[in-house]
């Protein structure tokens, strides 16, 4: 049986509501993995939050919150709801304040204590609080501004504190040549390429040991063989993405089973913030407790304000719901995964948003999808006519349409979002330059003419039918209500359970289907005050 298709999303950190970042990644992860749904595999997609660590701990303490009830509020108030928001279709959310997850952390620092992989020594060195992270000399670049003259964390902007403390470190030097040999062998294990060569060159500068536990901190997993300490935040963190599959589960458990049948993941979505920690220590942990390691860790692009990274921490950040009370969730969709390259850097503007909303999808699709169920209604009293004999300009339509979704599929199946939207996006364009020049309201004005109107109007309805099927991952609402117009759902059943494989072929929908014209896919925007 194929393995499945196990798709996981950073889990993060619950130190304030998300914003259009975080919406970014998960996004991506629900496009992506509702197009692997679509291709007939079994898909599990991971999410969840990060909520130990001095980070969340302080934005508790700041709040005059314990940690415990600020992660459970923000939880339930801000990062489950937006998933609603964003229409993603997850299978599982972990939480890292879980008992499954607590459990399995401590099953596998136990397993690497007792190998050997964990020592007791002292770490002295800076921390960056917003990164959780120690930090290495190369690492630090220099102040400007109030920090003028200092160093600095170089995604914070901030100086890091000094750490001096007795905690346990992760053998970490003792993987450099494992995973240089991996990644040697596996080319494709890290993308873009950009993200590969800094993971390879960061790990042929030699590895050193890390810490894994913190003796100054107590909101945490106690490390179960000395409980005064806890968990380093990152080595709680990143074992998310076994707990939540079911590694440290009763043997012989259905969580036991899952793990054994889904890992190692597919694809580690993450931002390239978070690279090194995803593509150096996760995998070297995974050696170290004899697990395979993924199959691919994508480092997708930042979103950018004035030429910075978004934050939570510098307060920057646009709540998701602010763009999708204005334009919708599929809309939202669509923009960022067809207007940013997947694995660059990106900003978001209102004008962007609003030019490409109102040429690609209210006057692309939406009107394509609005002239096609009219003049069905109008014409032919609703139901899909009978194409006559295809001519040079209905087969060129014809044949875009049939090569479409094996492009497509390439496309996404190398996360090349914006590529894959591009192809879809020049079929409508195409057709509806098609009903531009064939003029099937002035066909219809010539009752001799009622043959080739009814092949025009066949033609579109085919369009429209592969559109949904290849669109519905990136925007599951309009689609769902064009394949229901076209009347797609009466003959074939649910838009999400079509194949994109399948959807391929010429002349599915049969003569004489319902057609029934719909609010517009796409109504216009409100003006902006
Ligand atoms: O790093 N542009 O959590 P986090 C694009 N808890 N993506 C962005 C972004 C931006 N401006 N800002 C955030 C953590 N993201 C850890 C992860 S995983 C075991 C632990 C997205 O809340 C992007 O995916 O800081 C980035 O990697 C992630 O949110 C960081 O979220
Ligand atoms: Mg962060």
């Amino acid at each position: 049986m194929a393995k499945p298709f196990f798709l996981s999303t950073p889990i993060y950190y619950v130190n304030d509501a998300p914003h259009i970042g975080h919406a970014y990644t998960t996004t991506a992860g629900d496009v992506l993995t509702r197009w692997h749904r679509q291709r007939g595999e079994e898909v599990w997609f991971l999410t969840g939050t990060d909520e130990h660590g001095t980070k969340v701990q302080r934005a508790a303490q700041e709040h005059g919150v314990s940690p415990k009830k600020w992660v459970d509020d923000l939880v339930a108030n801000a990062w489950l709801p937006v998933l609603e928001t964003l229409d993603a279709a997850n299978d599982d959310f972990i939480r890292t304040t879980e008992e499954r997850h607590v459990h399995g952390v401590q099953v596998f620092w136990q397993r690497l204590k007792d190998s050997g992989a964990v020592y007791q020594d002292t770490y002295v060195g800076p921390y960056c609080v917003g990164c959780e992270e120690f930090k290495l000399p190369g690492d630090l670049i220099e102040g400007s501004g109030e920090f003028e003259g200092q160093m600095v964390c170089a995604i914070h902007g901030k100086p890091c504190e000094m750490l001096e403390e007795s905690n346990w470190f992760f053998r970490l030097s003792a993987y450099s040549d494992a995973l240089l040999k991996h990644y040697r062998d596996n080319p494709n294990a890290v993308r873009p390429t950009s993200a590969y060569n800094e993971v390879v060159s960061f790990i042929e500068q030699g590895l050193t040991d890390i810490s894994m536990s913190r003796s100054a901190v107590d909101w945490g997993i106690p490390l179960p063989w000395q409980s005064e300490q806890v968990v380093y935040v990152w080595f709680d963190a990143l074992l998310n993405y076994v707990t939540a599959a079911g590694f440290g589960a009763e043997p012989g458990s259905p969580e036991a089973e899952r793990f054994n049948r889904i890992w190692p993941a597919s694809v580690h979505l993450v931002g390239k913030d978070i690279l090194r920690f995803h593509a150096v220590y996760w995998p070297a942990m995974l050696l170290a407790a004899g697990l395979k390691l993924p199959d691919l860790v994508f480092a997708h692009g930042w979103l950018l304000v004035g030429g910075e990274k978004m934050s939570k921490s510098k307060l920057t950040g646009i709540a998701p719901s602010a763009i999708i009370d204005y334009c919708g969730s599929d809309a939202f969709r669509y923009y960022f995964m067809s207007a940013i390259r997947f694995g660059s850097d990106g900003s978001f503007s209102w004008e962007d948003l609003t030019a490409r909303y109102t040429a690609e999808l209210a006057n692309g699709l939406g009107n394509l999808a609005s002239r096609l169920t009219a003049m069905v209604e109008r014409y032919f009293d609703g139901k899909l006519p009978q194409a006559g004999e295809l001519t040079v300009p209905d087969l060129a339509i014809r044949d875009a349409l049939v090569q479409l979704p094996k492009t497509v599929d390439e496309k996404m199946c190398e996360l090349d979002f914006a590529g894959a939207i591009a192809q879809v996006r020049s079929l409508i364009e195409l057709t509806n330059g098609y009903v531009t020049e064939q003029e099937p309201w002035v066909l219809a004005k010539d009752p001799n003419k009622s043959e080739r109107l009814a092949t025009v109007l066949y033609v579109v309805a085919e369009v429209l039918r592969v559109v949904a099927v290849l669109y519905h991952p990136v925007m599951p609402k309009s689609t769902r209500k064009l394949w229901e117009s076209i009347g797609a759902e009466g003959v074939f059943g649910p838009l999400a359970d079509q194949r994109v494989d399948a959807s391929a072929s010429w002349g599915l929908l049969p003569a004489g289907t319902s057609v029934v014209k719909t609010e517009a896919l796409f109504p216009r925007l409100a003006e902006e005050e």
